[in-house]
């Protein structure tokens, strides 16, 4: 469910008319609803509204401070897995004590900046992770709140470079060894257990691997305690997959996810932590592009638009699925035919959408792809020399510019000549 619908033939974010954002601030561009990230958030802590929980927003799924503010407002806590991140964060008004800080490298100088802002907790991974952060926490006289992201080699059936809960994946800890793990980080001075934590991939659509996951970390919880543990909360990470047009059976429903959970940690008695980033920004955004150029090849047709890989890289990294639909509801009634939808970058993975059935587009027709709120404008890159593109905010009728396009002066400001180019 989201706020982007066609109004007398006209796609709005809301109750603003997309025609009018390009003309006003020119394509490519980003443009996110309030309204469905307000949505979003509060489904999913509804879900929860029966137990002890704090909804941590994954910020890198959109790391927009606009956008980290929409949801601070709501309450949503925030996982942050870099200073970064976690001063977006401090910058959207986010307390520390709403924070966890995840993630399989942290440097000393982000332990040191997370103790300083007093988060909630530290997701280790490692045991060189937990005695650097002793030795961090040590020298600053606090102690350092803990818990294990515990890695349960469950496979959670989604793209293999977004799955994390596998043997072979580089993140947590091995199940086997997270008791000796509590056991040492129990014998540290400047560390304490408060929790253990798992995610276990993203774009998740079957319940089965969470369900299989969460009795994991059950059992484990239940082990922790009888070896004298403090197990206060447990972090079920995030990874809740969304419709993206494409699916052959309907993804799961937060009260549905929310009844795996509870099935598992009901009567542990803990306080629940979640890190849900895509299920609430991902349908809260579009891709708005224009078509530069039809191009009909022998037996083939490229529609050649102004975005590229470099601002929405999902679909060739990892072949993902975007709906394109057309800003003029008009164009829908065109005849169809099969198109690639493709960018101005030089590399035959530029594209949008390959071989897709489409209303036949003219020359400056404006497109919106779908669903591109999540680990869109988070892993655009300037590929090409491209500016990144504007971020737009849309609350009812009215917009911000949350992020203008970039200048060319911004761009090549931030290199420099070498002063040996003047020495002769
Ligand atoms: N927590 C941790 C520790 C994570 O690594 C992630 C995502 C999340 C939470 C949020 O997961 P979500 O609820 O958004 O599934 N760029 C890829 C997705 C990478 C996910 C990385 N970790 C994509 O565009 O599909």
């Amino acid at each position: 469910m989201h706020h982007f619908e066609y109004r007398d033939g006209v796609l709005h974010a809301e109750e603003l008319s997309i025609e009018r954002l390009a003309a006003e601030v020119g394509t490519p561009f980003y443009c996110y609803s309030t309204a469905t990230l307000e949505r979003h958030f509060r489904v999913f802590r509804d879900a929860f509204s029966d137990t002890d929980s704090l909804v941590c927003y994954a910020i890198k799924s959109n790391s927009n401070i606009a956008v980290i503010k929409t949801l601070a407002e709501l309450g949503s806590g925030m996982d942050v897995v870099s200073e970064g991140e976690l001063r977006r964060a401090r910058a959207a008004g986010v307390p520390g004590e709403r924070i966890i800080f995840s993630g399989v490298g942290k440097t000393a100088e982000e332990m040191q900046y997370g103790l300083a802002e007093k988060i909630l907790c530290f997701n280790v991974e490692s045991e060189q992770e937990l005695f650097l952060l002793n030795d961090v926490a040590g020298a600053m006289n606090v102690s350092a709140p803990v818990s294990m992201r515990i890695n349960p080699d469950v496979d959670p059936k989604t793209h293999a470079k977004i799955s994390t809960g596998k043997a072979e994946d580089k993140f947590g800890v091995p199940y086997r060894q997270a008791r000796e793990l509590y056991k040492q980080a129990s014998q540290l001075n400047n560390i304490k257990i408060t929790g253990v934590d798992m995610h276990i991939g993203s774009q998740i659509t079957d319940l089965q691997p969470f369900g299989d996951a969460f009795q994991l970390l059950r059992d484990l919880v239940i082990e922790l305690r009888g070896d004298g543990h403090n197990i206060d909360h447990i972090d079920l990470g995030g990874g809740l997959g969304i419709p993206y047009g494409n699916q052959e059976n309907p993804v799961p429903l937060p009260d549905d996810y929310a009844a795996v959970v509870k099935t598992h940690t009901k009567d542990l008695g803990c306080r629940l932590l979640f890190e849900p980033g895509r299920m609430i920004t991902g349908n809260s955004g579009i891709l708005v592009t224009r078509v530069l150029f039809v191009k009909n090849a022998i037996d083939k047709s490229f529609t050649i638009v102004d975005a590229a890989m470099n601002d929405l890289i999902r679909p060739t990294l990892y072949e993902a699925y975007h709906d394109i639909i057309p800003v003029s509801d008009t164009r829908n009634s065109s005849p169809r035919q099969k198109t690639d939808i493709v960018g101005p970058v030089c590399e035959t993975g530029d594209y949008l959408a390959l071989d897709r059935s489409l209303p036949a587009f003219e020359q400056g027709d404006l497109l919106s792809v779908m669903t591109a709120g999540a680990y869109g404008a988070t892993l655009s890159s300037q590929y090409n020399s491209r500016r990144l593109i504007p971020e737009i905010l849309v609350k009812k009728d009215e917009y911000c510019v949350i992020r203008p396009r970039e200048s060319y002066e911004d761009m090549l400001s931030r290199e420099k000549i070498p002063s040996w180019f003047s020495e002769t």
